[in-house]
């Protein structure tokens, strides 16, 4: 006879208005609007992101951090926030923030993908304009009294080449612009299809084509491994003499040194820079030379981009510490979820709890099966709510659809989603079928049914029932005789526990069978020993669903 085995969900502690708001951590400057978003749901905190110091100690009670591109959220910063749960980049770039790190931490990474495009594309167009009109020099002199028009003559934009390293969202925005000025485009990518950039009038070359062609060079491309240092100089020795090159993507990937001596030598025209190497720079050789535009990293400085990153991370921030899945995570598998699948994932969660409850330990294996309309989208997300709920009592760790698949695969468990459009009876089905070291085999399935989607459990180790979901759930096998129904009845009545729903299933007349409780209010272990007793229960498992 299986001893009874009460399962205890955590609670959700922002239920209980005796636990204090969750806490959100801004460390860089967010828009008032961004701000207004979380000030009434969160108690909200400002620090320096940029100083260990100050960021360290106040990560202790974070539940979630907003930063921008100067606070580095790295191991260290991480292991200082035990409670963190989200990192929302208020901005595009990443390379500010561990995502490994974060997964394996269970720590959601959000960012504002689309925030700042517009205003980064500008920021490029700007710095390259002034390049070709000495615009700074020229106003420099101009308010130091002097009346300079030769000395600052320029060029033009139309009839040139401009060369684009880097072709993703900004980089043709910034192609889209350029188009008005009667330039010619190439650009060096090799993500891009030359079919898709013929539509935008960019015609795709190789990067040393791309150096020796263009008379401006404008890079969009992110900081990593293989982009650090792309145009140093071996690169700066393939272009004109007259070329100007501009950088308002990720300092380093222009490697600053290398641009030096080439201005240096006149293989260069000029520069415009927005991005450094190690920010906030604010002395650098390259300040020497009349011909280099700088700005201190503004290419999202404006009110527009702002408003945009800080509304788009507060939303995330606020699904994130609700449990819910965020459109924008960046480390969660499977990417956007279709608004048919989102009523599936707390369902799901639930089944992956039941299986965990009811197999009394860890699986080898797990089929998260999604059958019916809903299998016509991705549904890679219903598998990662299944391992949620299955870990979610098991491992200490706070379980998200972050590390899920990173307890999974440390504990050895294959995991596997397999989908039908046929569904049978139901209109959708999930299972999380499991194979347990032993062999043993467990299955539970969920529907959700009816306009609102209300979640049901429809079949437990292939015993069929209908019943809806609640809070408190408990399940008895034994064998099918009669009076078991009422002992079980009475012995709840005794211990004052009320049941709101009961399903007997069973395979034949004396064979197995199953009761399926859910009950007012979780079941105190000694009267579910004694019931387990009374009617020689072969498995006695409870689970709360809050
Ligand atoms: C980005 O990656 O979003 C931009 O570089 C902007 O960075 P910032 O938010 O620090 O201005």
């Amino acid at each position: 006879m299986g001893r009874p085995q009460p399962v205890r969900s955590r609670r959700n502690p922002y239920k209980d208005h005796a636990v204090p708001k969750p806490s959100v951590l801004v460390a860089e400057e967010l828009s008032p609007a961004g701000l207004a978003l979380l000030e009434g749901d969160f108690e909200v905190r400002h620090t320096n992101g940029a100083d260990r110091s100050q960021l360290l100690p106040a990560l202790a009670d974070a539940d979630a951090l907003i930063v921008r591109s100067a606070t580095q959220v790295d191991a260290e910063a991480l292991a200082a926030a035990p409670k963190l749960k989200v990192v929302a980049r208020a901005g595009v770039g990443l390379d500010n923030v561990d995502v490994d790190a974060s997964t394996k931490a269970g720590v959601l990474v959000v960012n504002a993908p689309t925030s700042n495009i517009i205003s980064a594309a500008e920021q490029a167009i700007n710095l390259l304009l002034a390049c070709a009109r000495n615009t700074a020099p020229a106003h420099n002199a101009l308010v130091n009294g002097e009346w300079k028009r030769s000395k600052y003559t320029g060029v033009e934009l139309y009839d040139k080449t401009v060369g684009i390293v880097g072709l993703g969202r900004i980089g043709a925005l910034v192609a889209q612009r350029l188009s008005a000025f009667g330039t010619r485009i190439i650009s060096y990518d090799p993500f891009v299809q030359p079919a898709r950039a013929a539509q935008i009038g960019v015609e795709m070359v190789s990067l040393d084509n791309l150096l020796r062609r263009s008379d401006f060079i404008t890079i969009h491309l992110p900081k990593n491994k293989d982009t650090v240092g792309l145009i140093g100089d071996d690169a700066l020795a393939k272009v004109k003499p007259s070329v100007r090159v501009i950088n308002a993507a990720r300092g380093g990937i222009l490697d600053e040194d290398a641009l030096y001596r080439a201005l240096k030598d006149g293989r260069v025209a000029g520069a415009g820079i927005d991005v450094w190497a190690k920010e906030p720079c604010t002395d650098s050789p390259l300040f020497e030379f009349e011909n280099v535009v700088v700005a201190p990293h503004l290419g999202a400085s404006t009110h527009e981009a702002q408003e945009k990153a800080g509304t788009q991370v507060a939303r995330s921030v606020k699904l994130a510490l609700s449990g819910e899945f965020v459109p924008d995570a960046v480390n969660v598998q499977g990417g956007a979820v279709a608004e048919d699948i989102k009523p599936g994932l707390p369902l799901t969660e639930k089944l992956g709890r039941i299986f965990t409850a009811l197999a009394g330990g860890v699986a080898s294996r797990i089929d998260v099966e999604v059958r019916g309309e809903i299998a016509t989208h991705d549904v890679k997300v219903l598998e990662l709510a299944a391992l949620k709920g299955v870990f979610g009592d098991v491992v200490e760790e706070a379980v998200t659809f972050v590390n899920a698949p990173l307890l999974a695969k440390e504990r050895g468990v294959e995991v596997n989603l397999v989908t039908s459009e046929d569904s049978g009876d139901w209109r959708n089905l999930i299972t999380v079928h499991g194979v347990l070291p032993d062999g043993q085999k467990v299955s539970v399935s969920g529907t959700l049914s009816g306009p609102r989607h209300a979640e049901k459990l429809v079949e437990i180790n292939g015993y069929s029932m209908e019943i809806p979901l609640s809070e408190h759930m408990a399940f008895f096998s034994y064998e099918d005789r009669p009076g078991i129904v009422g002992t079980v009845g009475a012995l709840l009545g005794e211990a004052r526990i009320n049941i709101a729903g009961m399903q007997v299933s069973r395979d034949e007349e004396g064979g197995k069978a199953l009761i399926t409780l859910t009950v007012d209010s979780a079941i105190p272990d000694t009267t579910l020993g004694a019931i387990s007793t009374e009617i020689r229960s072969e498995t006695t498992r409870q689970v709360d669903l809050d």
